[in-house]
């Protein structure tokens, strides 16, 4: 069971709280792992002590529990994990990326607020502010946020968020996070990021001027795809909201999820470094190959946000890019993405990203490109598979 301060932290590097925030021995047995508390409820000595709990897991203290839908200890202790290397106060874990980006936002906006959103977004958050919040009466203007004169002209009076992908799904584009954060801050809006595609090992919104952070755990955190999950972090007076809008809405993150999540986070920092190294070669060699029209990866010189990349980025470049085949005349570019996808031998052609294989997903509606989550394999081995599949593409 976690509890705040249970190890001295503070100071401790980032790789040394990926491994230990949140983790002790624990208190009843002295198991030297995170338990699995898989238990719907909790049971007390007193209806007293019983009313006690309740009223404090829904005055959302941390560490206490009387039913799993509004806290739970493993959940907790994930929680703490990744507020630690968010570098925020507090953080609520939750079902799926997509409870994370709902609550967020539905805890922060009411009917008659104005949202800022970026033009290019992972498609199923596109789909919730594009057709579901306007329902609800929250207004949502898309820009293209690497515009900032677009951005700062997109603001009202009634703008409470602004909303972003610290680099965009799937055209890999970088925001300026500190200047979104003042252009947010003057017109009262709250600044949320989502960090999904990079990771607190590459960049920590929080300390770039966000207010709120969030993650579908289910890619670099969690790091093995074998878990749905989200997180949000931030100031515990921005995270309260959320997290009573995660139990009214029944979001819960299940604690056999959360377990795997934070066993998946203990090696986040040596993952990256891994698929991001990857991710520089891989997007050097495509960059090189006559076959291909164009790449996305933060590390490139081309890449049409590299200034800023260097401003928010902290030198690590994480493990997603995107590439466009080049085009070739007389055939249909819809026939090249095919051939390349099927004959991949090693790697899975799939949605999702942040696992520790390399994942292709080709994108025919989204311009013909292919998005790559670039995996912890032997260089190598990466470059002779994409090398043999695109002899294919002719
Ligand atoms: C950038 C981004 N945000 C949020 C999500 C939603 O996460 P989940 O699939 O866990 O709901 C995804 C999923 O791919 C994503 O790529």
């Amino acid at each position: 069971m976690a509890k705040d301060g249970a190890k001295p932290l503070k100071g401790a590097a980032f790789d040394t709280r990926a491994v230990h925030a949140g983790e002790q021995a624990d208190p009843t047995t002295r198991a030297h792992n995170l338990p699995i508390y898989q238990t719907a409820t909790f049971s007390f000595e007193t209806a007293d002590e019983k009313e006690a709990a309740v009223d404090a897991a829904l005055a959302w203290e941390p560490g206490a529990f009387f039913y799993t839908r509004t806290s739970n200890p493993t959940t907790a202790a994930l929680e703490e994990k990744l507020a630690s290397l968010e570098g925020a106060e507090s953080a609520i874990a939750s079902a799926s990326g997509m409870a994370a980006v709902s609550a967020s936002l539905l805890a922060h906006l009411k009917s008659g607020d104005h949202m800022v959103i970026a033009d290019d977004l992972f498609i199923i958050s596109q789909l919730l502010f594009a057709e579901d919040f306007p329902t609800r009466g929250i207004e949502v203007t898309p820009v293209a946020i690497t515009d900032l004169d677009a951005v700062r002209a997109a603001m009202r009076p009634n703008t409470r968020v602004m909303y972003a992908e610290v680099l965009s799904n799937p055209w890999m584009r970088v925001s300026d996070l500190p200047v979104l954060a003042e252009i947010a801050h003057k017109g009262k809006a709250l600044l949320v990021i989502d960090n999904t595609f990079l990771s607190p090992a590459v960049v920590r919104p929080l300390e770039l001027g966000a207010d709120l952070v969030l993650h579908a755990t289910t890619k670099w955190l969690s790091g093995h795809g074998d878990a749905i999950g989200g997180v949000v972090a931030g100031s515990k007076s921005l995270i309260d909201p959320i997290r009573r809008q995660t139990d009214l809405l029944g979001q819960a993150a299940s604690p056999f999820n959360s377990w795997l999540i934070a066993r998946g986070a203990r090696t986040l920092p040596l993952r990256i470094e891994r698929a991001a190294e990857n991710a520089s070669k891989l997007a050097a060699l495509l960059e090189a190959h006559p076959k291909v029209e164009w790449v996305r990866h933060p590390s490139l010189a081309s890449h049409p946000d590299r200034a800023v990349a260097d401003k928010v980025l902290r030198g690590s470049w994480g493990g997603m890019l995107a590439f466009k085949p080049r085009a070739v005349e007389g055939v249909d570019p819809l026939d090249a993405m095919r051939a390349f996808s099927d004959h991949l031998r090693i790697f899975g052609v799939g949605v999702s990203l942040g696992e520790v294989d390399t994942l292709v997903y080709p994108m025919p509606k989204r311009g013909g490109i292919f998005r790559i989550s670039v995996g912890i394999e032997s260089f190598d081995d990466i470059a002779a598979e994409f090398n043999q599949a695109l002899e294919h593409v002719r």
